[in-house]
Formats: structure tokens, sequence, C-alpha cells
């Protein structure tokens, strides 16, 4: 049974087992690696686990293209060993969700293999098959139909030609996706991140899309497509049998399609991966790279949250498998530590449950390679022949260095020894050369490193109710360089400052703080820490005056979180 919103207190990490540890030494991360860095998990401050898909896969999507729902990439380990994955976990205080991958299969899945067998076979219509292809382009590899000799007809497939769509209008499909989910929460899991969900429910006659869109033309055909709320409730009844968190991937989402999903009648999920706050500086994809602009992050980020605000939960992100690096999309690799710190109060304090990618939390950044080659992701490669902009190869793996997703499914660096202390083998893919300079040993001995950082945003986040449940209000949302965020509830305030440049600024105030003084409880400079540990020792004492502070300048990527006890007549009050 639900009993609702415990995943509102909690935070979460991803992990990308490929590229998180290697247990077993063959140069590929698993779940024996997994099983022995939980410590270190639980030690960061997150409460729960996602895993990117985990399952039997011939990789051509690294994962996202499943051959068998119910068992473990034997690259990863074993059913026995994900229980024992599992149950460490639990014991430890993590909640556990899975990736539930059900927009399409890998052509590899014997629903497919047996489908391509002919017209009156039994998974004959699990998949969606034509004899005349429509106009649309796949997202991942040119078109979105791909002839299949045996069946002689077209498949679709929205991603990669191995990615063939599941056909969801049949409930034989329905079925199988429930019995996946009653797998997983019978053996003890506790939710799913569901890819690609908005796209399971496809337009009927599949019309031609837009010519002039390219890669998106059938997007208004297959995005929250004719029956998908039926589709998603059928799901939430699974989920609520169990006490089962769903969280939704919404590529492309609006928020008020999102909110449909989120709230009222068709409710089905509870919460959402939005996408606005990914465009900062870039035009859909980040392949189609513009300037970085604070003023386009900070719009996205706060067009969500009042949106959301008292009617759903937001789902917060800066990384994942799917975008490369921040630090090297809106920080700055010269101001490494700064901006990687402050980053993290960018978007932890907001109201949401935050979600700290693998490597994330010490600052990994964008990996450069040198011919495309090297790279191994299949959109990637799909951009870097299709969507060049320039016929010069420079300014193509230009594009490709600042949009890959392969940044950030490098291996993570946990030593400056070799192979970053990720594998004792050659690992599966390129390791960042700066592991030396950035890896986890270096950070757990640095008070000021971002990973210890990180681990103050997570404890202050989960130790204030205000910060969890307090609404949320955004300050000069056109300033440039600033983003300046309010938390409030009840009589207590927090403020939160983030510089977004290397240039020293002057701090500007909100006409309401101007005279009252508020604690400064975290700051990503060294006396922050200092400031940290006095606070849960609930012995700090003195309060900072903003009218002195007003003539303080933020110095390059400062982050600084106040806190304020408001009385309506006299503003502070001790
Ligand atoms: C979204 C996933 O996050 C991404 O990695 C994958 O390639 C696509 N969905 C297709 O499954």
């Amino acid at each position: 049974m639900r009993t609702n919103d415990w995943f509102k207190k909690m935070s979460f990490y991803q992990i990308w087992v490929r590229s998180f540890a290697d247990g077993n030494g063959d140069g590929i991360g698993d779940l024996y690696g997994v099983y022995d860095k939980l410590d270190y998990i639980r030690k960061l401050g997150v409460d729960g686990i996602w895993f990117s898909p985990i399952y039997p896969s011939p990789n051509a999507d690294y994962g996202y293209d499943i051959s068998d729902y119910r068992d473990i990439h034997p690259d990863f380990g074993t059913l026995d060993q994900f229980k024992k994955v599992l149950e460490k976990a639990h014991s430890l205080g993590l909640k556990v969700i899975m990736d539930l991958v059900v927009n399409h299969t890998s052509d590899e899945h014997p629903w497919f293999i047996e489908s391509c067998k002919g017209k009156d076979n039994p998974y004959s219509d699990y998949y969606i098959w034509r004899d005349r292809p429509n106009n649309w382009d796949s997202l991942f590899e040119g078109k979105a139909w791909e002839y299949n000799e045996q069946r002689g007809q077209y498949y679709l497939h929205i991603f990669a030609k191995k990615q063939p769509d599941l056909n969801m209008d049949n409930p034989r499909v329905r079925e199988e996706v429930k019995g996946i989910m009653r797998f997983w929460l019978d053996m003890g899991v506790d939710g799913f991140r569901e890819d690609v969900i908005n796209f399971i429910s496809k337009k009927e006659g599949l019309p031609d899309g837009l010519p002039f869109l390219p890669a998106v033309n059938g997007m208004p055909y297959y995005k929250d497509g004719p029956h998908i709320h039926e589709y998603m409730a059928e799901f939430r009844k699974v989920a609520e049998e169990y006490d089962c968190f769903q969280l939704g991937e919404g590529p492309m989402t609006t928020v008020q399609s999102a909110l449909k999903y989120l709230s009222g009648p068709t409710k089905s999920l509870d919460m959402m991966f939005g996408f606005d706050h990914m465009m900062a500086d870039c035009v859909y994809t980040e392949y189609i790279h513009r300037p970085f602009s604070l003023v386009k992050l900070k719009k996205a980020f706060s067009k969500w949250q009042y949106a959301l605000a008292g009617k759903a939960w937001n789902a917060l992100y800066l990384e994942n498998h799917d975008h490369p690096r921040v630090i090297s999309r809106y920080g700055s690799e010269r101001f490494h530590r700064e901006s990687g710190s402050m980053l993290a109060a960018s978007y932890i304090f907001q109201c949401g449950t935050p979600f700290v990618y693998q490597g994330q939390e010490i600052g990994m950044t964008n990996i450069r390679l040198w011919n495309i080659e090297q790279y191994v992701d299949v959109s990637t490669k799909n951009n870097f022949h299709t969507y060049h902009v320039k016929d010069d190869i420079k300014d193509r793996l230009k594009r490709i260095h600042l949009s890959s997703r392969d940044s950030s499914r490098t291996p993570v660096q946990w030593t400056a020894g070799k192979n970053a202390g990720f594998s004792k083998l050659k690992p599966w893919f390129y390791v960042n050369p700066n592991y030396r300079r950035i890896n986890v040993e270096a950070q757990e001995h640095d008070p000021d490193s971002i990973l210890n950082f990180y681990r103050k945003c997570l404890a202050l986040r989960r130790h204030s109710e205000t910060l969890i449940y307090g609404t949320y209000r955004e300050y000069f949302p056109k300033d440039p360089n600033i983003y300046m965020y309010e938390r409030r509830l009840k009589d207590i305030r927090y403020l939160i400052v983030c510089s977004f440049t290397r240039l020293p600024l002057r701090l500007r105030i909100p006409k309401e703080y101007a005279g009252k003084k508020g604690k400064l409880l975290l700051c990503n400079y060294p006396e922050g820490r200092q400031l940290m540990a006095e606070h849960f020792k609930e012995r700090l004492k003195q309060e900072v005056d903003l009218l002195a502070w007003e003539h303080g300048m933020l110095r390059p990527y400062e982050a600084r979180v106040y806190r304020f006890r408001f009385t309506k007549d006299k503003g502070v009050q001790k």
C-alpha cells in the first residue's frame, strides 16, 4: 500500500553501473563494485539510489535497449548479487529504484525476434509494423523506420534501429509491463524511473510530421499521445498495490503537460524530470550549442518551481547519464572547486527531491577525445555525422566535446592511482586524464572540497523542514550573474545566493531583507566549513547584518546560504 510522500524528504544518487566501480576486476563497473561503495553513497547524505538499466542488453544504447527485463546483465553480476546490493542498501536506509524502459526493447528481445517471424505470430502486434513508413525521423539514427526482411514490413524506432518501439495499444504489452513492475517490486525494490514515459502512446494512423522539423518531426504525434493517461493509470494501480515511487522522464515536456501526470485526476507519477533547465546553453539538444545564459537557467528553474507549488513535486537535477558534465557547461573548469560547489547550492535547496549523478559530487568534467571513433554513444555519433552545421571536422568535434553523453559516462575517478582506482584492468572506456587532480580520495581529505560541500548541502536540506517544504521565491530574475532564491516556512526563511561569474560582484539585497540579521550557515569558501560545524552544534550566536554584507563582495562563483527568523513587527528574532 502506498504511504505516499516519503520521497519528498529524500535525495537520490544515480548510478550508471558500467562506469561506477569495477568490483571483479574486468575493466567494467558492476554490482560488486556498487556493493563495496554503498557506505560511501550513504555518507554522501542521500537516501536512495536510482540504477540506470542493469538488465541484459546488447548495449546499442548502453542498457536502454533491453533484451531481458527480469535478469541482470552478466557484465554487472547476477540476480543474487543484485539481491545482496538491495539488502545492504536497505539496511543502510537507502531506497532503490530501477529504470523501467518500456517505450522500446532491444531488437534482440525474444518478443521482437518472434514478432519478426510474421503476422500470425502471438507477438506480432507487440511492435509497430507498417507496410509503408511515414516521414518521422528517429531521435538517434536517421529515419524512424527500418525494413525487416523476414517480416517484409517496416518497424518503428523513435530511438536507435536496435530499439524497436513497443505497441502500447496492445493490452498484452501493457500486461507485460505490469508483470515486469511486479517482478521487481516483489523482490523489494522501491520504485521506478520511467524512461521516456511520455512517448509510449502514439497517435492513431501515425500521421506524417512537419517536414521542416528535423529529428523531432514526429514528436507531436508520439509525445503525450491520445491514450497516455489511460495507460499510465493502469501502471499506477500496480504501483499503488505496493509502496512504489514513480518518477517519469519527460523529454521535451512542458510544465503544463507535466502537471497532468503529477496532479489532478490523471495523476500517475510522483515526480517528473523536465528538461527546460538543461537548455540554458543550447537549443533543444546540447549539440546545438549557444553561450550559457544564467537568465535562461533561472527562468526554467523558477517556471517549474512556481507552476508546481502546492500542486506537485519537483525532481531536481543538473546531471545524469544523458548530459555533459555541468561544471563544463554552467560553471567553470578554471574555478573548479568554486563553481562545482556553487552549482550544488543552486539546485539542492530548491523545492523538490534532489538527484546527484555519479561523479557530480567531485566535480567531474567533460572529456576531450580526438576523433569521433573514440566516442561510443550512438547519439553522439549520429549528431556528428548528421546534424553538423559546418563540414569542418574540428568544428564538429568541438561540438561533440561540448555535447557528448560520453562525458558523463567516463569511469568514476576514485583515486589518483592507476585507472583512477576504478579498476585493476584497463577500463572499458577512457578515464578523464584529470583524475590525478579530481578524485574522491583527494576530496575526502580536503574539508573544503566539492565532495564535502555536497555532503553539507544534503545534510542541511535533510535537517530543515523549511528547505524541504517551504515555498520558493526568486529575487532579481533579470540579474545576469546572480541566482538568488528564498525558501520560506512560517517565520523561517532561507536565502540562497549563487554567483555564476568569475568576476567579483557587489551583492544586491532584496528590499525586505535590508537591515535584517541572519545567520550565514553555509558558504563555499573556506570559512564556510567552520560555520557549518557550528550550526550543527547549535552554537552559532553571531548574526550577520545584511546591511553590512550589502557592501560586501561576492567572490567568483561564491555560494552562501543564510537563515533568518522573521516576525511581523521586528523582522528578526533570535
Ligand atoms: C532516455 C535515457 O535516459 C537515454 O539514455 C536513452 O538513450 C533514451 N531514453 C532511450 O531509451
